[in-house]
C-alpha cells in the first residue's frame, strides 16, 4: 500500500500584484519634463536612496498634469489590488491614503535594503528604466523574504523555499507589494538616469463612509466603497462568514467594475 498524497499548502504567501498603466509612453514623456523642472527647484531629501535624487513625498498632492493623471491612475490601480486580496465587506467603510515619491538613480545609485513601515501596500512605477551596461541584475528590485531559506535550499533550488525574487519591470509596469516585504534596487551601471516612483498606501477608516453605511445597511448586503474601486476583473473571491442557519453561497460573484 503506498502513501498518499492529499495536497501541498501554500501559506503566508507574498502578493505582488503587476499593472501596466494605460497610456504609459505619453505620460512617461510628459512626467520626465516635469521632473527635470522639479529638480531644478528642488533640493530633494536622502532615505534609502544611495545617489540620485529623492523627491519630497507630495507625489499625491503634485498639481503638474502628468503628475495627477498618472497619481490617478496608480490609485486605481491600488484600489484593484486591495480587492483582490480583500475580504469584500470589509471594503465598505475603508479608504486607500497614499503617498508617493520620485527617485532619480544615475549611474551608481541604487537603494539599500528596507521596507516601507507603516502601509498595507507599497509600489514602485516606472518611468525610465535604461538597459544595463553589462546585462545582469543591474537597476532590478529584488525582494527579500525576512524568512531566510531552510538549510539545503541551495542544493534543492525549490522555486517555494528560495528567500529572494528579482525583477526588473519595463517602463509603464506598476509593480505592488506588501509594504513589510523588504526589497532594494540593485546599483544602476547605465550612463542614463533610472527614474521611478515610489509609493505608500495605508489603509484607513473613513468615518464619514461609516455612518453613511449605517444607514445603507438595510438595503445593500455586499456594496464596494467608491474609494477603494478599481476596474475590477476576475478577482479572487475569499470565502466569506455564513450567517447563522444559512448555508454560505458556492462561488461569490466577481466584483462590479
Ligand atoms: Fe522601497
Amino acid at each position: 500500500m503506498s502513501n498518499k498524497f492529499r495536497k501541498m499548502n501554500l501559506v503566508f504567501a507574498s502578493p505582488i500584484p503587476v499593472y501596466e498603466i494605460a497610456d504609459f509612453e505619453r505620460i512617461n514623456a510628459e512626467i520626465i519634463k516635469e521632473i527635470d523642472d522639479r529638480m531644478k527647484n528642488e533640493a530633494g531629501m536622502v532615505r534609502s536612496n544611495r545617489s540620485g535624487w529623492h523627491s519630497d513625498l507630495d507625489f499625491f498632492a503634485r498639481k503638474e498634469p502628468a503628475h495627477r493623471e498618472l497619481a490617478q491612475k496608480i490609485m486605481q490601480c491600488l484600489a484593484d489590488a486591495t480587492q483582490r486580496v480583500a475580504n469584500k465587506e470589509a471594503l465598505k467603510n475603508l479608504r486607500l491614503e497614499c503617498d508617493g515619491w520620485v527617485n532619480v538613480n544615475p549611474k551608481g545609485g541604487y537603494n539599500v535594503p528596507h521596507d516601507h513601515p507603516g502601509a498595507f501596500w507599497s509600489a514602485a512605477y516606472y518611468i525610465k528604466v535604461p538597459p544595463s551596461a553589462t546585462g545582469g541584475m543591474a537597476g532590478s528590485i529584488e525582494f527579500i523574504d525576512h524568512r531566510s531559506a531552510p538549510p539545503g535550499q541551495g542544493l534543492v533550488k525549490s522555486p517555494y523555499m528560495r528567500s529572494l525574487h528579482a525583477m526588473k519591470p519595463a517602463p509603464g509596469t506598476l509593480v505592488v507589494f506588501p509594504s513589510t516585504l523588504k526589497h532594494w534596487v540593485h546599483p544602476n551601471d547605465a550612463d542614463e538616469d533610472r527614474i521611478t516612483i515610489a509609493i505608500n498606501a495605508k489603509i484607513a477608516v473613513d468615518p464619514a463612509k461609516m455612518q453613511q453605511a449605517k444607514v445603507e445597511a438595510a438595503h445593500e448586503s455586499n456594496r464596494l466603497v467608491p474609494g477603494l474601486e478599481g476596474p475590477g476583473g476576475d478577482a479572487p473571491q475569499l470565502p466569506q462568514p455564513a450567517a447563522k442557519g444559512k448555508k454560505a453561497p458556492a462561488k461569490r460573484q466577481p466584483a462590479k467594475a
